[in-house]
């Protein structure tokens, strides 16, 4: 049976050791909490490190520790002092997490901890492909295990793998500076399906893969080589019900059902029943931005004197990564900023901040979110932020109000909320006075649609959704595997070559005979291409013709020696083997000096694009500009052209990084049917790699057998990898 394994670099539960007693504590962050409410929905093991240092533990502690995790599923990989110091501590959070979330000047770049963490990845791949059937599917979460994808695909490429980055993809200029962004970037191409929180960390990763690795992309699949990759975004939602309900039940329990924490906050509310409680809660990170925060709530009480006495702010930071000296600085400014604040503004009936240095059970934080009037999460960046999403969930009373940093990807979702950009400490001192003097049918207007989305896309909507895709994606990888020309398809191909006696062969050229180059010149046939054309026509059973879009002083000058059919130009040029060009229908140019101005236009305005003019068409190449401006430009120029001809018999034609404007009703389809004319044959092959080479694949007799270079969707019976592949082929034909 097929089953999903999960693979992160944290198991949901942490092993802590408590006088040599092992005992088994939640994970804190957003990863374990989320994935750990939909986990049981999915056969299979949940990979992971358990959080303590394998030298620390004895023989024993270990085998009681794995029995433990057993229970739940689990699968521990131990890593060493080392490894925790050089991956976790290094790579992982001292590289990989400042620079995505764009602290460059905390970035290191340290080759041991590079080093490290290509070694731990390698471990956590080995413990997941000993345990993963050949078909199973993998799901992989986070930046500390980017290479894994790779490490696995390239072992057992059947497996399907999925991998979510739960924290910002940093846009292309962050991402750069990153020494080993090409391994990071390889290693993450391994997946099939790749997920993001947002959209815009979506467009900075194809940005990436397109300048980086120079991958097609359409729409959002990434054509990789050898198979399709699919890219999405899906914000991750949170267990709504368990906290809605768990919130609910705070409503309607008796006095002395309620917990000691709830009897203090009640009581704390009840000495002065116009307080309004203000609640941050957080892992303690700079990323979350709490100085910043604590400096604005300041400002609000030194700006907004009335409120003293009335406003508390409870503050709980969870702590974390405390071995990292920028989490310990954090630690130290936070400190001596709550009690700079708090003896500035307090007095002896009054405390401004509460603060909590520790992490806190389930149920005191929902019963903090149900008592607090105020949610004010304002991260520096965030990958998503679920404390918000928790917050909107427990307010059953459909009141309270979140202020949210516009750098968090749930602002993406919560437009209702109080948007913020947490830098400004007045614009957050304001949104607080705006928060607590809010009218409540304003605030019930807002938290009612609030709750109705977050409810809908919850965290199982999100992992069915996630899940959902991985099945897409092995879909469309296996409907093109059918069509995928493998040696047994090679060999029907060959038998049928063997037994016609009239053959005929098109073969389109750029893309398919040559691979891309920067400009078209460079793309002169090397020696292996003459040879293979020129094995081919020496079978008097052939008739072999090179199709293509290209100027026919070109191709002529290229293919000179060699007995060679040559249709150039799309159609508008035809020359048989030892023959003179011939144009079968009438066109004509005139057209192209009231086009030319625009496209020149174009030039001017999109660095590293030029204009190729062939006899009867214009063509904008846009290959060498920046690639994200390039296409945008094409899109333009295709607009601004649709209009321009609208009154003339041309055709605009969108190649390979190409724009080209060409006499109507010519193309590769009504050209190869007449070439064929009533010619007896009793094989035709078609190969070629782009929107162009449609037109063939589409007018062909039906038996022709087309070959599609690539991966995208196509009107030909097959499709092959790369250009290297079409040569192969074309190798065996020429040798049988
Ligand atoms: P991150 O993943 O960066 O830590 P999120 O806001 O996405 O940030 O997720 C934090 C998760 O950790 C939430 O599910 C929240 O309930 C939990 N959490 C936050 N603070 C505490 C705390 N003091 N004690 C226990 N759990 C906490
Ligand atoms: C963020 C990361 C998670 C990580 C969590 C807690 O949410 O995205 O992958 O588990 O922080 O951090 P820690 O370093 O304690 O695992």
């Amino acid at each position: 049976m097929t089953k999903l394994h999960i693979l992160s670099n944290r198991l949901p539960f942490s092993v802590k050791k408590n006088d040599e007693k092992i005992e088994l504590i939640p994970s804190v962050g957003g990863l374990a909490t989320g994935m750990k409410s939909v986990y049981g929905q999915f056969e299979g093991s949940w990979i992971g490190w358990p959080g303590v240092e394998l030298d620390t533990c004895t023989t024993e502690q270990l085998l009681e520790m794995n029995a433990m995790l057993k229970e739940e599923k689990c699968i521990p990989v131990h890593l060493t002092h080392n490894e925790t110091l050089h991956y976790y501590e290094g790579f992982c959070n001292k590289t990989i997490w400042p620079l995505f979330h764009y602290f460059t000047q905390y970035a290191e770049y340290d080759a041991a901890d590079w080093e490290s963490y290509v070694n731990v990845n390698r471990k956590f791949a080995d413990a997941a492909l000993s345990i993963i059937g050949d078909d199973d599917y993998i799901w992989i979460h986070d930046y500390h295990l980017l290479l894994v994808p790779q490490m696995i695909k390239e072992t057992k490429p059947s497996v399907t793998i999925g991998f979510f980055l739960h924290i910002p993809f940093p846009s292309f200029e962050v991402f750069r500076l990153l020494p080993w962004r090409m391994e990071i970037l390889n290693g993450l191409l391994g997946a099939d399906l790749i997920g993001f929180h947002t959209f815009d960390y979506e467009r900075h990763f194809f940005s990436c893969v397109r300048r980086l690795i120079g991958y097609d992309i359409t729409l959002n699949h990434i054509n990789a080589p050898d198979r399709l990759i699919l890219v999405d975004a899906f914000p991750m939602g949170i267990d709504y019900m368990k906290f809605h309900e768990s919130s609910r039940h705070l409503d309607k329990q008796s006095e002395n059902e309620k917990s000691d924490f709830t009897k203090q906050l009640e009581d704390f509310i009840l000495q002065s029943p116009d307080r309004k409680l203000i609640l941050s809660i957080d892992r303690m990170d700079y990323t979350k931005g709490i100085p910043h925060r604590l400096k604005a709530f300041a400002n609000f009480l030194q700006n907004y004197p009335e409120y003293r006495q009335k406003v508390t702010l409870i503050m709980l930071a969870v702590p974390s990564r405390d071995e990292v000296e920028h989490y310990q600085l954090l630690k130290k400014e936070v400190d001596e900023l709550v009690g700079k604040i708090n003896g500035m503004f307090g007095d002896i009936n009054y405390t401004p901040i509460w603060y909590f240095y520790r992490s806190m059970p389930y149920q005191n934080l929902v019963e903090l979110y149900h008592a607090c009037d105020v949610a004010l999460i304002t991260p520096v960046r965030d990958g998503m932020n679920l404390v918000a999403k928790e917050y909107v969930a427990a307010r059953t009373g459909i009141d309270g109000c979140i202020i949210l940093s516009e750098m968090a990807g749930a602002a993406k979702e919560l437009g209702e909320a109080i948007l913020v950009n947490p830098n400004n400490d007045n614009e957050i001192a304001e949104a607080i006075r705006q928060a607590i003097s809010m009218p409540a049918d304003e605030q019930q207007e807002r938290m009612e649609r609030l709750q109705d989305r977050i409810k809908r896309y919850d965290v199982f909507k999100w992992a069915a959704e996630f899940v959902n895709s991985m099945h897409k994606v092995q879909h469309l990888q296996s409907e093109y595997n059918t069509r995928r020309v493998t040696p047994a398809v090679v060999q029907t191909i060959v038998e049928k070559y063997r037994l016609a006696a009239q053959r005929v062969i098109f073969l389109d050229y750029d893309g398919t005979l040559m691979p891309f180059f920067k400009t078209p010149q460079e793309a002169k046939p090397d020696q292996q291409v003459l040879n293979i054309i020129k094995q081919l026509t020496l079978n008097p059973k052939n008739l072999v013709t090179i199709i293509s879009g290209r100027d026919k002083d070109t191709l002529g000058k290229w293919f000179d020696n060699i007995p060679v059919n040559l249709i150039a130009e799309h159609g508008v040029w035809i020359k048989r083997s030892q023959q003179t060009w011939q144009m079968p229908q009438v066109v004509n140019n005139k057209w192209m000096d009231g086009i030319r101005p625009l496209l020149e236009g174009f030039v001017d305005r999109t660095p590293g694009t030029f204009i190729e003019t062939k006899n009867y068409s214009l063509v904008w190449h846009y290959r060498k500009a920046e690639p994200e401006q390039g296409e945008k430009r094409a899109k333009e120029l295709k607009d601004e052209l649709t209009h321009l001809i609208s009154n003339m018999n041309l055709e605009i034609m969108e190649g390979n990084k190409v724009i080209e404007v060409k006499n109507g009703g010519i193309n590769k389809g009504s050209a190869a049917l007449q070439f064929l004319g009533n010619r007896h044959h009793d094989f035709i092959i078609a190969i070629g790699d782009d929107y162009t080479d449609e037109y063939m694949f589409r007018e062909l007799p039906a038996n022709t057998i087309s070959i599609k270079v690539g991966h995208t969707r196509t009107n030909a019976s097959y499709q092959i990898d790369s250009v290297a592949h079409v040569r192969a082929v074309l190798e065996i034909l020429g040798t049988t």
